[in-house]
């Protein structure tokens, strides 16, 4: 048998239509536009409308997806769903949105690893399919952040927003693009500095986001980092090599120390969190989507996926596009 290898096909995206500007935040939370702007980069985040749900929003996404292949719903055969806010505990958010695709074939589940969610699911898809047993998968970051933030903590509500990206990865013959390697982390010592204050076993309710934002911000710059000049390094390839990373967007100051730290120059840093805030395991196929509608990426490049998120859990992809 032949070698198989994981090409990313197509990518879609959907943003709620309501957008929250800083200065409606500052409405809300003793804050201001010029801090949010300062400290995050920030300036505007999307909010799901009362009655959209998270399934909602990651099924406009796959549906943008598969509105780029040629590709229907019924040749896909796994569907991965990165979320940290299901629609419902159980079941899950994947098989709300493999009915509304109108499957009944194949299978789907969550994966659950925060802001790194897209990360982690994407190396399971790429696993399922380098294994032989899949052909195509449609791999959704999606999210309702806006309701688990406490609206009155101006410490966290004022960097998270809503959204849904999708990316469909298709088992192929040919080398020329492939999703080369990847690293996965977790270490729950760190439990405290990022979490919600509840959950089914804790509270009996989904609580809301609490973070130490200084020490996540030294987290995340240290450990992400590492896992991206590690994996450049393990594949023998330089900084120069890569086109572009597509960070995990949290916040301006985290891609630009990181960015600094592996000098890499800024044109190759994709941000989009300045005008979709922290989305979590939305983030990085948003900010892939914006990358292609710019047509700023070509097969063959070499482009890099990192996130760190709450756990913590941090990663990162190598892709030959
Ligand atoms: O996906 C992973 C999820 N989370 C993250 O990645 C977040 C990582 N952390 C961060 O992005 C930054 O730490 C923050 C943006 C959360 C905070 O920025 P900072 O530069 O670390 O500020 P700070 O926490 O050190 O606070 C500085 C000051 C404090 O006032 P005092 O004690 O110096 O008087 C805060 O009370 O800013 C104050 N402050 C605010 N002021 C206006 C904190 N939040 C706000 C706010 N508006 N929203």
């Amino acid at each position: 048998m032949s070698k198989i290898y994981s090409k990313i096909v197509a990518c879609g995206a959907y943003l709620p239509e309501k957008i929250l500007s800083n200065d409606d935040v500052a409405k809300i939370v003793d804050t201001s536009d010029e801090w949010i702007r300062e400290r995050t980069g920030i300036t505007q985040r999307h909010i799901a409308a009362e009655g959209e749900l998270t399934s909602d929003l990651g099924y406009q996404a796959a549906l943008s997806a598969l509105n780029n292949t040629k590709l229907q719903a019924t040749d896909l055969d796994l569907i991965i769903v990165a979320t940290t806010t299901p629609d419902n505990i159980f079941p899950a958010t994947a098989t709300k949105i493999q009915h509304k695709l109108g499957m009944q074939h194949g299978f789907a589940f969550d994966v659950q690893a925060v802001c790194s969610g897209f990360v982690y699911a994407l190396t399971v898809a790429d696993n399922f399919i380098k294994s032989g047993r899949i052909k195509n998968a449609l791999v959704i970051g999606a999210e309702t952040l806006s309701r688990i933030l406490n609206w009155e903590d101006r410490n966290s509500c004022v960097l998270f927003g809503d959204g849904a990206g999708a990316v469909i990865v298709s088992a192929s013959s040919d080398s020329s693009s492939d999703i080369l390697d990847y690293e996965l982390h977790s270490d729950g010592q760190f439990y405290e500095i990022l979490n919600t204050d509840g959950g089914p076993s804790l509270t009996g309710g989904p609580g809301q986001i609490t973070m130490q934002g200084r020490e996540v911000f030294k987290q995340a710059v240290t450990k992400m980092s590492k896992t991206v000049s590690d994996i450049i390094e393990r594949n023998n390839l330089n900084v120069a090599d890569i086109k572009y990373v597509v960070p995990h967007q949290a916040n301006q100051r985290i891609l630009s120390a990181v960015a600094k730290k592996l000098n890499i120059t800024e044109d190759k840093l994709v941000s989009t969190v300045a005008q979709h805030a922290n989305t979590s395991a939305a983030s990085i196929p948003l900010a892939l989507y914006e990358t292609l509608r710019n047509n700023n990426l070509d097969r063959g490049d070499h482009i890099i996926f990192e996130a760190l998120g709450a756990g913590l859990t941090w990663g990162s992809v190598l892709v030959k596009w």
